[in-house]
């Protein structure tokens, strides 16, 4: 069983995480993480903080000697703009009142429902942990995660295809894995991860606009899995189909608004006769599928197809452009706007769900092969593998 916990604020010390479960025997070592903290952080519509942070993730205990022992993997990563806060965000109670409470919620965060349910009067005891600033965490255990599917050769990627009105011209085959390798190779090279040029100047563009105006936006990528053997999740029960476990997933990133597997909306447009995968079998591939509209879930299991899913993200909530909300303390109107924030987060939003998407497989490589070893996941894989073969 795998499973990993963030915990941290914005502008406390930094950020912890923790997963348990990776078995023994993985190389790992801060540079493989960094590698994917520093893709996060990338992207043409971020903002400042950006620039403050560089990002680095500290292993804490789990791996010695650049190999994984079996115990919990903890990671830290320090928040460098701790300096300025470190009164103001004090575990410490002879700091009280160094900083003024926030009682302004801003509209589209956990500000004002975060407030009332932990009965708050100062909003920054929700906004410090509902910021995306903890996706940071999520990308470093995610890469832990992308160590261990590596052993599998089970490839993640993504890559962003729509930002505010301007969209990538040809879509994807989700049937291919090397077209979808090579879409995620491509948006690696581009500053919104758009693997279309034209399109992702256009993005840019509107980027570029909306930031003049004072205004945000959203947009839509796809993250896929490739490499991954069929049969993982379950169809016996609700809480184990891997495609609802996937959605979950992607919804828990902040900002994500719908999550589409395969040909997702698209569907209920098109006749069953037209849409469905069709199955086909010879000697050297065994059973396999020509077409991916299911995105590689049926059942809520995996087919052996990639994964495919697509997420929403809404655009980002705090504005220049004043928004209107009410003060907390004093019940009057205000108009919100703020200075400092991303424009649009669309490019790190995907760079989060490849993190993700690796936990999700991750676990659910796990709970099929077992294993505390990586010898010992290997030879179950290994014998699950020849058990497809000959069936
Ligand atoms: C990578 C990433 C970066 C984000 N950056 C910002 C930001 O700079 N400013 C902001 O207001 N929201 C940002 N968001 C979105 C908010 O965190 C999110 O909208 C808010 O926490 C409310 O959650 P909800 O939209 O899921 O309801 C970001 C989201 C992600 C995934």
């Amino acid at each position: 069983m795998l499973r990993f916990y963030t915990a941290g604020e914005s502008h406390g010390k930094g950020l912890i995480g923790m997963i348990e479960g990776i078995p023994s025997g993985l190389a790992l070592s801060s540079e493989d993480i960094d590698f994917q903290l520093k893709t996060r952080q990338k992207g043409h519509g971020r903002g400042g903080r950006m620039k403050i942070e560089s990002d680095r993730a500290e292993i804490i205990s789990g791996v010695r000697w650049g190999v994984t022992t079996g115990a919990p993997i903890s990671l830290f990563i320090e928040n460098r703009d701790w300096a300025n806060w470190n009164e103001a965000m004090s575990a410490d109670a002879k700091f009280i009142g160094s900083a003024q409470p926030v009682t302004r919620p801003r509209p589209g965060h956990a500000d004002l429902a975060g407030a009332q349910k932990f009965a708050q009067k100062d909003i920054r005891n929700i906004l410090e942990r509902s910021s995306a600033r903890e996706t940071a965490m999520r990308v470093a255990l995610g890469a832990v995660a992308r160590k261990f599917l590596d052993a599998f050769d089970i490839k993640i990627g993504s890559f962003v295809f729509q930002i505010g009105s301007a969209v990538m011209k040809s879509a994807a085959d989700p049937a291919s894995e090397k077209g979808l390798l090579n879409l995620s190779k491509k948006a690696g090279a581009s500053d919104v991860r758009c693997p279309d040029e034209a399109a992702g100047n256009e993005m840019k563009s509107l980027i570029d606009e909306a930031a003049l105006a004072g205004d945000t936006l959203g947009g839509k990528f796809t993250v896929f899995a490739i490499g991954a053997p069929p049969g993982l999740g379950s169809h016996t029960q609700w809480d184990r189909r891997l495609d609802g476990i996937m959605a979950q997933a992607m919804m828990s990133i902040q900002a994500i608004k719908c999550v589409e597997v395969g040909g997702g909306a698209g569907l209920a447009e098109t006749p069953g006769s037209i849409i469905m995968d069709e199955i086909f079998y010879n000697a050297k591939r065994g059973f396999y599928r020509k077409t991916n509209n299911m995105g590689g879930f049926e059942g809520g299991m995996t087919n052996g197809m990639p994964l495919v899913v697509h997420a929403t993200m809404k655009p980002i909530p705090t504005l220049k452009k004043p928004l209107r909300s009410v003060d907390m303390a004093t019940k009057k109107p205000f108009k919100a706007a703020y200075e400092r924030s991303d424009v649009c987060a669309v490019p790190a939003a995907s760079v989060v769900a490849e993190a993700m998407t690796a936990l999700v497989v991750s676990e659910a490589l796990l709970e099929k092969m077992g294993g505390d070893s990586l010898d010992e996941t290997r030879r179950n894989y290994d014998a699950y593998i020849r058990q497809i073969a000959q069936f």
